[in-house]
C-alpha cells in the first residue's frame, strides 16, 4: 500500500499541550536519563508539547553543581540531535540539580525548599511529576519519604504524580508490597507504572486495528483463529547489564511486562470505550482468563534457554556465561517460550504461543494470527495442493507495519496456489513516530494512565509468572534477591547458539501440535 488515506481524527497538538509543570526525575545521573529521557524532552519540546513554563529538577546521589549537570544534559542532546543547542538554549534555563540521599529525609526536606525556589521564580504553580529512574529497592523508600515531607498524594498545591520505572516488583509478592507502601502515599490514578511497550505507536494500534475496522474483529475468535504467536525477539546480548541480567532473566525483564502487554491487547475484549478504565478493565480480565501452569502442564508447556557462543550479524559473539557480570554456571534464562491457553468464550482452544529472548537471529517483534485453513478445498481434482492457512501479521518493530498473507493463483492455465503477501507500512505515514518515551511522559503530564498499567494489571502478570519462577528455583530467599548461580538444576535450561531461533526443545513445543514457530 504507498497511500494513507484520509485521517479520521486529529490530534491537535494544542489540546495535548500540558499545563505548567515540574519534573522532578530521581536517578537523574543514570543511563535512562541520558538515553531516553533527555531525548524525550527534546522532542516535547521541539514540537511545542511542553508547556512555556516548565522546569526540570535532577536528583541523584552524585556531588554535582547545577552547571556540571546542565553541561552533562546538553552534551548528550548534541550526540542526539544536530539542533540539541537551540533547544537546550530554552531547556537549560529551567534546569537544576539536587544532590539527595534516597532514604533520608532531610535530603526530600532540601528539595521542597528548592522545588517552592523554583516554582516561584519560574511562576509554574505547583504541578509535580515525580520520576523514579533509580534502582527499583529505593522506589518505596522515595515515595514514602515524598509523602513524609508534603509532596505526596495530599498536596493541595497542583497535582503530585508519580511515574515508575519497570521492574515493577520481582514476584507476587514484592509487586503486592511495593503497590502496598506507594498507595499509603499516592493514590492510584496518581501512579503512573511505565511499560515502554504501551507507548511504542505499533503497539497502540493494536487495539485501533482491531476496533476501528469492522472486517477483523468479527474474524478475531476460535472460530476463525488456529492459534496466535508472540515473538519479541532482540539480537543484543546484555549491553553490559551482565549484573541486572543476572537475577532478572527474560522471564523478569520481557514476559512478565512486555510480552504479556501485547497478548492482553490482542487477545482482550473490546473496551465499550477508550476511556483509561474500560481499557484496562479488559486487560485485567484477560490476564485472569489465561489458565495457571501449575506442574505437569508447566513442565510441558514452558521452555527456558541460555544462549552458548555464535554468530549474530556475521559477528562472533560469546556465550550468555562468558558475559561480564554473568556466573560461569549460571541457571538464568535468556530465553523462554510457553504455550498458554486462555479460558473463555472467545478463545476456548486456541493455543497462544509466546516466546521472547537475547541474541537471537534477528530483532524483531511481530504478532502472527494464524487463520483456520478454509475448509473443503474446490481445487482439490486440479493439483493445486493443499490450501495454507492466512496469517495476519502484526510488525510491532522494527519494518513497522501489518502483513496479510493470502494464497492467489499463480498466473498460468493450471491452477496453481501460492502465497502472496498484502501490506502496510508504517513507513507511508509522512508523520515521524514518537519515541516511546516521549509519548509517556506526555501522557503522565497530561494524567492519563491509559498507557500505563494498573496495580491489579501488574500483579495479575506476576501471579501468572510467579509460578514459573518457583519451579524454576528463582524465587528469592530471605538472605537475598536469586543471583545468576541460583536455580533449580532439574528443570531443564536449553542452550541454543546465539543468532540461532532459540533452542530445539521450543521448536517441539510447537512441533508436538502439528505447528511451527513463524521464521521472522
Ligand atoms: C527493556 C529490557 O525493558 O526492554 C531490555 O530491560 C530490552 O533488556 C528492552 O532490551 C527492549 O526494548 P525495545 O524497545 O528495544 O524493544
Amino acid at each position: 500500500m504507498d497511500q494513507v488515506g484520509a485521517e479520521t481524527g486529529v490530534e491537535g497538538s494544542a489540546e495535548r499541550r500540558p499545563a505548567p509543570f515540574t519534573l522532578v526525575i530521581f536517578g537523574a545521573s543514570g543511563d535512562l536519563m541520558r538515553r531516553k529521557l533527555v531525548p524525550a524532552l527534546y522532542s516535547l519540546d521541539k514540537k511545542g508539547l511542553l508547556p512555556e513554563r516548565f522546569a526540570l529538577v535532577g536528583v541523584a546521589r552524585r556531588p554535582m553543581g547545577d552547571e556540571a549537570f546542565k553541561s552533562g544534559l546538553q552534551e548528550g542532546l548534541r550526540q542526539f540531535a544536530a539542533d540539541g543547542d537551540a533547544v537546550w538554549n530554552r531547556l537549560g534555563k529551567q534546569v537544576s540539580y539536587f544532590q539527595g540521599n534516597y532514604s533520608d529525609r532531610g535530603s526530600f526536606e532540601g528539595l521542597v525548599a528548592l522545588l517552592e525556589r523554583v516554582e516561584r521564580e519560574q511562576g509554574i504553580g505547583g504541578n509535580r511529576l515525580f520520576y523514579l529512574a533509580t534502582p527499583p529497592e529505593a522506589y518505596a523508600t522515595i515515595a514514602e519519604l515524598l509523602g513524609a515531607v508534603g509532596l505526596g498524594g495530599d498536596w493541595k498545591g497542583g497535582y503530585s504524580r508519580i511515574v515508575v520505572e519497570k521492574p515493577f516488583g520481582r514476584d507476587l509478592a514484592t509487586a503486592r508490597e511495593l503497590n502496598a507502601r506507594m498507595q499509603r502515599v499516592f493514590r492510584e490514578e496518581q501512579i503512573f507504572r511505565i511499560d515502554h511497550y504501551l507507548g511504542k505507536e505499533t503497539v497502540q494500534n493494536i487495539l485501533v486495528f482491531r476496533l476501528a475496522n469492522g472486517i477483523f474483529e468479527p474474524l478475531w475468535n476460535r472460530q476463525y483463529v488456529d492459534h496466535v504467536q508472540i515473538s519479541i525477539a532482540e539480537d543484543i546480548g546484555l549491553e553490559g547489564r551482565g549484573l541486572y541480567y543476572e537475577e532478572s532473566g527474560a522471564l523478569r525483564d520481557m514476559m512478565q511486562n512486555h510480552l504479556l502487554q501485547l497478548l492482553s491487547l490482542v487477545a482482550m475484549e473490546p473496551p465499550a470505550s477508550f476511556d483509561t478504565n474500560a481499557v484496562r478493565d479488559e486487560k485485567v480480565k484477560l490476564l485472569h482468563a489465561i489458565r495457571p501452569l501449575e506442574g505437569q502442564a508447566l513442565r510441558e508447556n514452558v521452555i527456558r534457554g541460555q544462549y552458548v557462543a555464535g554468530r549474530v550479524g556475521g559477528k562472533a559473539v560469546p556465550g550468555y556465561r562468558e558475559e561480564s557480570g554473568v556466573a560461569p554456571d549460571s541457571q538464568t534464562e535468556t530465553y523462554m517460550a510457553m504455550k498458554l491457553h486462555i479460558d473463555n468464550w472467545r478463545w476456548a482452544g486456541v493455543p497462544f504461543y509466546v516466546r521472547t529472548g537475547k541474541r537471537l537471529g534477528k530483532r524483531s517483534t511481530e504478532v502472527d494470527v494464524v487463520f483456520r485453513p478454509a475448509p473443503h478445498s474446490a481445487f482439490r481434482n486440479t493439483g493445486a495442493g493443499v490450501l495454507e492457512a492466512n496469517h495476519l501479521v502484526l510488525h510491532i518493530q522494527p519494518d513497522e507495519g501489518i502483513g496479510l498473507r493470502f494464497g492467489a493463483k499463480q498466473p498460468g492455465p493450471a491452477i496453481k496456489i501460492q502465497e502472496v503477501d498484502m501490506s502496510f507500512s508504517y513507513g507511508s505515514f509522512q508523520a515521524q513516530r514518537p519515541e516511546a518515551y516521549e509519548r509517556l511522559l506526555l501522557e503522565a503530564a497530561l494524567g492519563d494512565s491509559t498507557l500505563f498499567t494498573r496495580r491489579d494489571e501488574v500483579e495479575a502478570a506476576w501471579a501468572l509468572v510467579t509460578p514459573i519462577l518457583e519451579a524454576w528455583g528463582r524465587t528469592d530467599t530471605p538472605e537475598g534477591v536469586a543471583g545468576g548461580s541460583v536455580g533449580n538444576r532439574d528443570v531443564p535450561l536449553c542452550p541454543y547458539p546465539a543468532g540461532s531461533w532459540g533452542p530445539a526443545e521450543a521448536d517441539a513445543l510447537l512441533e508436538r501440535d502439528g505447528r511451527q514457530w513463524r521464521k521472522p
